[in-house]
């Protein structure tokens, strides 16, 4: 008979295992859906490059920040 305890830790041990292996995976799919997600709802103003300088950002009252410099302060994150 098996007990609880190895199962719950051979669980536990294959759970981190999956998980390391899909880890960079998972980060470059997070960096791709959220790119789109800037460039469809945030770029407008923002700017492609979230530089200030998107195509409506002339006509906004309050300037649209450069956010690279959030980046930066960030260590680039
Ligand atoms: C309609 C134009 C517009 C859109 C669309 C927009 N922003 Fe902004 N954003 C602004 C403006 C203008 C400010 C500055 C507001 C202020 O200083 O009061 C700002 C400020 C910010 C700030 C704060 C920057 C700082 O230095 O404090 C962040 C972060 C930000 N926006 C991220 C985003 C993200 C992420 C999206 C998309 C999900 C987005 N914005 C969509 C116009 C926009």
């Amino acid at each position: 008979m098996v007990s609880a305890r190895f199962v719950v830790s051979a669980v536990a041990t294959m759970l981190a295992l999956v998980n390391s292996a899909i880890a960079d995976e998972t980060f470059e799919r997070r960096a791709r859906a959220g790119q789109i997600i800037f460039e469809l709802c945030c770029a407008i103003c923002h700017g492609r490059d979230a530089e200030g300088d998107g195509p409506i950002a002339s006509h906004l009252n309050v300037p649209a920040p450069d956010l690279t410099l959030l980046a930066r302060l960030s260590g680039g994150v």
